[in-house]
């Protein structure tokens, strides 16, 4: 069996949970520089192999895999050294924060043969995967548009103190989920425009960049897509929306996943229209604590999908290339905010000679 460490252990919560009910895997250690949240998760799954030093795993010729869930800006330098130590890797969402890591990063991937996994955990929801699977049995017909968005209420979040800073993005956090959907379906984003600003409920907390947030997207065969995000006011009841929705508009049907609610609806190119909702025993697999706020579910699937891939020999997608690439676009969609002018992906991707 692969045996997998985990590093950050504030996220890194749910992939303890995640690898310790996987029979695939092998938790053998975890790190936390801080002490007392390694106590704390010692205590709560009674596993005690922890360490605050990140060496530690680095130099533990028995682990195969080292799983990254420190803050944004360090997942870079996380991601290089467990390279370095030839150890496969899983990422957080997002991969990384500026691009201008990016190429070394592909660089070393290919040259010590490493996998590397992007940890976008919307994607191993269930209501996203059977809109896939759907998807890619033809059972909508060709995709015409997709439209997808990420709303919530996280005025609790200004509390934070880092919230408040110059370099704090719901661009980055929030709207990668909803993005990464936008790529899944069509890869080849050729230029992206969008308005952006702060509601005065930020502005009252003092933030500092956009809570609100709306894009338009044009791919290099002429389709479009459009994405969403509001962060600091009060959602909809789950019955009648949903915070996190994608919806496809293909040439004979059209469907929606809808994400904490586990609902998905579907009309098929035979007219049929279904709504799907799921029972006990899946709301268990994904929600395991502390009410609907957590991933471990979708990190259990994301990380045994991630062992079949090392085990069999396949890519993991998202991997390091199309995570990149939703960085890329994150970028672009941050520089439209900042210009009020469409961007092309490539642009971006030029300055930084990918
Ligand atoms: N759905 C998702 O996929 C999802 C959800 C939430 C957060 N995340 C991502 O997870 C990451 C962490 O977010 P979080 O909310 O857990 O943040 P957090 O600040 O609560 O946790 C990060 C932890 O990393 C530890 N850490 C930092 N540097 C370290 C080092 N050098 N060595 C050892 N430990 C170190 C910190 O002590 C902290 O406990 C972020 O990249 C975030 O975007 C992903």
């Amino acid at each position: 069996m692969l045996k997998i460490a985990i590093l950050g252990l504030g996220e890194g919560r749910s992939t303890m949970s995640a690898a310790l009910a996987s029979s695939k895997l092998e938790l053998v250690k975890v790190c936390d520089r801080n002490e007392e949240l390694c106590k704390q998760r010692a205590k709560e799954f009674d596993f005690h192999s922890y360490t605050t030093n990140y060496d530690d795993l680095l130099n533990d010729g028995a682990i195969d895999i080292i799983a990254i869930y420190t803050p944004d800006h360090l997942h870079a330098e996380h991601v290089k050294q467990a390279l370095l130590h030839g150890k496969h890797v899983v990422c957080t969402k997002p991969f990384i924060d500026d691009l201008s890591d990016a190429k070394e990063l592909l660089k070393l991937s290919e040259k010590t043969g490493k996998k590397v996994f992007i940890g976008q955990s919307s994607r191993f929801f269930e209501p996203a995967k059977r809109q896939r699977a759907d998807f890619e049995i033809g059972l909508i017909g060709d995709l015409i548009t997709i439209e997808a968005h990420y709303h919530a209420d996280h005025r609790w979040f200004l509390a934070k103190e880092w919230s408040l800073l110059e370099s704090f993005k719901w661009l980055y956090g929030g709207l990668s989920h909803p993005v990464d959907f936008i790529r899944w379906y069509l890869p080849n984003i050729e230029e992206v425009m969008g308005y952006g600003m702060i509601s005065n409920n930020g502005k009252g907390a003092g933030l500092k960049n956009e809570d609100t947030m709306h894009f338009i997207f044009k791919a290099t065969d002429g389709r479009i897509a459009r994405v969403s995000g509001v962060y600091t006011s009060p959602t909809q009841p789950a019955q009648r929306d949903s915070g996190m929705s994608t919806i496809l508009r293909a040439s004979e049907g059209a469907s929606q996943a809808d994400y904490h609610e586990l609902r998905y609806a579907v009309t098929t190119k035979t007219g049929e229209e279904k709504v799907i909702t799921w029972g006990d025993s899946t709301l268990k697999h994904y929600f395991r604590f502390e009410g609907q706020s957590h991933h471990a579910g979708e990190y259990q699937n994301y990380l045994e999908y991630f062992v079949d891939s090392i085990e069999q020999d396949f890519t993991a997608y998202p991997d390091m290339k199309e995570g990149i690439g939703t960085v890329a676009l994150l970028q672009a969609m941050d520089k439209s905010l900042q210009t009020g002018m469409p961007v092309k992906i490539a642009d971006v991707l030029n300055e930084y000679g990918l």
